[in-house]
């Protein structure tokens, strides 16, 4: 094992969302980092100072540890552990066929590096992982000098180097919490609150957050729809709820509904888990149906905008992304209502800031995500010849169009503002006819 004084090595395993942003993290704070991603693209590209997703700042706190001597890049899980004291596992852990999470890259990679660890090396579940997790890790190693930590992250897509420099609280969870509270101290100079506890209450935390973010979005994703048949202002609305400390401002805006890699797979990893233990989460399961209710609410809302029906019809979409600020596309609501949408006969015409022109259905091989959608360069090819655009992802850049010349090339002046990021009364001046979400 190797340990400079409070300074440790420090393998990861995995250079996606949460694996990159946390090496970067720990290498800025001091650690050496070898950061191991199979992916041979991927790890080209970091190798050449390109970073392989959409991240604000990661790109200089990556070249600032790589011009340190803190971070280095492998292929190989095998040969990042060699030195390591501790080895973070930050692979996929998608959604299984029965809703449960599938755990097959976590139990690979443990196998993978299982006979090549340090005596004594600490490795930490960094993964969003089901309860129990830890110790079937620990038995997939099988070694008894080795102790798996539980670490669930919390950073968010976009402002990942943000939240892992300055986030709001560490959690760590092992059954020996000496092994515990050494994985939290790695992470000593973010100065952030370190709740130490067993395996078992870390891992539920981790899915608790994340189905209550969701659940509060269901919410509010509700009491828009209440807003509008009742004809009250839902952003008025979350302003009055807002201000009461006990409900906060974060995560009160209406949308299309929640998606992204994480929010749809965890609650329903968390309602498997419920199942499975014989507990009746109906709240969670309400939460869920609802969501689905709000992706239909804004296709319905795009067939009333063409008159009933888009069938046959040319629509535009502003926004692939499941939010803004990130290139991921995973489970992006945005995406599956332009595909909805197609499915109903539209033709739809997209753009998004991160995905290039030249891969569209007429490319075999590019992304199958994006099959059946026209894709445009830019915002107004988009919209032109289209008798109603959809804003579905929150870019500012759509704020800040040249109206005058999307009304000019638009067959017929509608939009369907699923973000609520345009300013009703001033497309309405212009001669757009408008409807947001929860608001007149
Ligand atoms: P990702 O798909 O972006 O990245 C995972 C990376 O691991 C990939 O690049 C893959 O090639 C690599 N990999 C897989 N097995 C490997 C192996 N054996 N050796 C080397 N590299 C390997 O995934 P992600 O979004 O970073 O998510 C990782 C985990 O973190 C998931 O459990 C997810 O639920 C959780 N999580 C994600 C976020 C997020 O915002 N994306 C936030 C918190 C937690
Ligand atoms: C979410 C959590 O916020 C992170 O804490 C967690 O670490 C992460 O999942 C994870 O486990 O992967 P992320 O998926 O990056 O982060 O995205 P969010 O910012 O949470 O947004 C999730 C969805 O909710 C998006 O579709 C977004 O558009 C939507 N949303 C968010 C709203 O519709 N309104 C809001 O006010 C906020």
């Amino acid at each position: 094992m190797t340990d400079r004084g409070n300074l440790r090595t420090v393998a990861v395993i995995g250079a996606g969302y949460v694996g990159l942003p946390t090496a970067a993290t720990l290498a800025h704070f001091g650690h050496h980092v070898v950061l191991a991603e199979r992916d041979e693209p991927r790890l080209a590209a970091l190798r050449s100072g390109r970073m392989p997703i959409v991240e604000a700042g990661l790109d200089e706190l990556v070249a600032e540890s790589v011009r340190a001597g803190t971070l280095r890049f492998t292929a190989s899980a095998t040969e990042a552990v060699v030195g390591a004291a501790f080895v973070f596992l930050c692979v996929p852990t998608p959604q299984g066929d029965d809703g449960s999470a599938d755990l097959s890259y976590v139990e690979a990679a443990a196998k993978e590096v299982g006979p090549v660890l340090e005596p004594g090396a600490i490795v930490v579940n960094k993964s969003t992982v089901p309860v129990g997790s830890a110790t079937l890790v620990e038995q997939v190693i099988g070694r008894t000098d080795i102790r798996v930590v539980s670490n669930p992250e919390f950073l968010r897509e976009g402002t990942a180097v943000r939240d892992s420099l300055h986030p709001d609280r560490l959690v760590v969870g092992a059954d020996d919490a000496h092994a515990a509270a050494v994985v939290g101290a790695l992470f000593a100079a973010t100065g952030a609150p370190l709740i130490v506890t067993d395996a078992t209450t870390s891992e539920t935390i981790k899915y608790a957050s994340n189905a209550f973010l969701a659940t509060k979005l269901s919410y509010v994703n509700a009491v828009a729809g209440l807003c509008e048949e009742v004809g009250a202002d839902v952003r008025d609305v979350m302003l009055g709820l807002g201000y009461d400390k006990r409900i906060g401002f974060e995560f009160l805006r209406p949308g299309p509904g929640w998606g992204g890699s994480c929010l749809p797979k965890d609650t329903r990893a968390l309602l498997h888990i419920a199942q499975q233990a014989g507990y009746d989460f109906s709240l969670l399961a309400g939460a869920i149906a609802s969501n689905e209710q709000q992706l239909a609410r804004v296709v319905a809302k795009v067939e009333t905008a063409c008159d009933g029906s888009v069938d046959g019809v040319t629509v535009g979409v502003w926004g692939l992304t499941f939010k803004a600020n990130t290139d991921d596309r995973r489970d992006s609501p945005s995406l599956q209502i332009a595909h909805r949408l197609v499915g109903l006969g539209a033709h739809v015409q997209a753009f998004d800031p991160t995905v290039a022109v030249g891969v569209d259905d007429q490319d075999d091989a590019g992304p199958a995500d994006l099959r059946g959608l026209s894709l445009c360069a830019d915002s107004y090819g988009a919209v032109t010849g289209a008798s109603a655009v959809v804003v579905l992802t929150e870019w500012d850049e759509f704020r800040w169009l040249d109206f005058g010349r999307v009304l000019d090339v638009m067959a017929v002046p509608s939009i369907v503002d699923a973000r609520n990021l345009l300013d009703p009364a001033a497309v309405r001046r212009m001669g757009f006819t408008y409807t947001g979400i929860g608001r007149q």
